[in-house]
């Protein structure tokens, strides 16, 4: 057996504060090479703080980041062999599309005929074949923000980084990009570290997410970890679509709760993490988690049944979905509509039962942070 590969990027207990603000609290994290790795988080959690920690433009006011395993104490942005992508990409709009691209070449002293031979071959790479003779001002957003990429991936840095590179852009291409950008990754094998406060994309683009709150990293897992066994209720709250019931544990059975809510409604969960009884809890059900039907007695053997009003249809496609006022407490909760039809003729106002398995609902102490 080979020893396991030194990972691309270690960061150890890394602190950044500025005045009294923890901005990155002690994270440790490590990232494996050639993996896809995003960095999730609200806004003014420490994203950005943290990227600027790893490409050198600030230093961490305690703990170490390795880069290949080297520790990069006192080793300046340029030397490190890392690359960074803005979201407000900073292309050169004097330049050529193939002199924005050789630019750091250029800079790295290589000679002109390899650079304008290595930029035409990364631009053919990103689907930009042709486009070198181009103004940067006579590219579309997602051309422009391919350059940017093109311009880092020629240097062949072993770690890029992404702070949100496609938040400049519009919803359909940010959707379109973010398929180029995985089959960039996979294609070019370069180790990246992505930054986004959008849930989707870090599911869909990547192979491990921490998920970021306060200086700190509340889980670090895969998407399916995340989604399907999320470690805290920030976790649960902040990725994927989740109904939030905020109530006390009336019982504790095994790993089954039974949740009370101040106005009455009474609910299973799965404990996620260890309940007391009489503690404040709170469960979350996904909006997909939950079945609809015309009567108690279509719901299956084992599930408790609900009752509500449909307050509104949201028809989304795919992602359709009915919110409905639970019958006792008025309390708004979120269900997918299923995509048989069986429900299209469905209006605002109709009663209509609802259940869940309990084991797909899964509840923590109120304000658990890990788990
Ligand atoms: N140079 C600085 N001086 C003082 N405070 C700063 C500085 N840079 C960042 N901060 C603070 O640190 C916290 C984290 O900022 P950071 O830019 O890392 O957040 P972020 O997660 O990238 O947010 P966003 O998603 O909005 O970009 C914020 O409270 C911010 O105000
Ligand atoms: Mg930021």
């Amino acid at each position: 057996m080979s020893a396991p590969a030194t990972p691309d990027l270690e960061v150890r207990a890394a602190v950044k504060r500025f005045a009294e603000h923890t901005a990155v609290d002690a994270l440790s994290f490590s990232v494996a090479r050639g993996s896809f790795f995003s960095i999730l988080g609200p806004s003014g959690c420490g994203k950005t703080t943290l990227l600027r920690m790893i490409a050198g433009f600030i230093q961490p006011d305690d703990g170490d980041i390795l880069i290949g395993g080297n520790s990069m104490k006192g080793v300046g942005p340029n030397r490190r062999p890392v690359n960074m992508v803005f979201q407000q990409l900073a292309l050169f709009p004097m330049m050529s599309v193939g002199e924005n691209v050789a630019f750091g070449l250029a800079r790295r002293g290589v000679a002109r005929a390899e650079r304008t031979r290595k930029a035409d071959a990364m631009l053919e790479r990103v689907g930009l074949a042709g486009a070198a003779r181009k103004k940067v001002d006579e590219l579309s957003g997602g051309q422009r923000q391919r350059v940017a990429i093109a311009r880092s991936l020629v240097l062949e840095p072993t770690l890029l980084l992404l702070d949100e590179p496609l938040g400049a852009l519009d919803l359909k291409l940010r959707e379109h990009m973010k398929i180029e950008l995985k089959q960039l990754q996979a294609a070019f094998g370069t180790t990246f570290v992505y930054i986004t406060h959008d849930q989707s994309e870090a599911l869909v683009l990547s192979d491990h997410v921490g998920v970021m709150n306060r200086g700190r990293f509340e889980q670090l897992g895969t998407p399916q970890q995340l989604y399907y066994e999320p470690a805290t209720p920030f976790v649960a709250g902040f990725v994927g679509a989740n109904n939030r019931i905020a109530g006390t544990a009336l019982a504790v059975n095994g790993g089954r709760v039974t949740v009370r809510t101040a106005d009455g409604w009474t609910l299973e969960a799965r404990a996620s993490s260890p309940v007391a009884g009489g503690a404040a809890v709170e469960a979350f059900v996904r909006p997909e988690v939950a079945m609809l039907a015309r009567t108690a007695a279509e719901l299956p053997a084992g599930q408790a049944t609900h009752s509500g009003e449909v307050e509104s249809l949201l028809f989304d496609g795919a992602n359709s979905a009915v919110l409905l006022r639970e019958s006792s407490t008025k309390f708004e909760f979120r269900i997918a509509l299923p995509q048989t039809g069986q429900y299209a003729d469905l209006k605002v106002g109709e009663r209509i039962h609802f259940g869940f398995d309990p084991e797909r609902a899964t509840c923590f102490p109120a304000g658990d942070r890990h788990g």
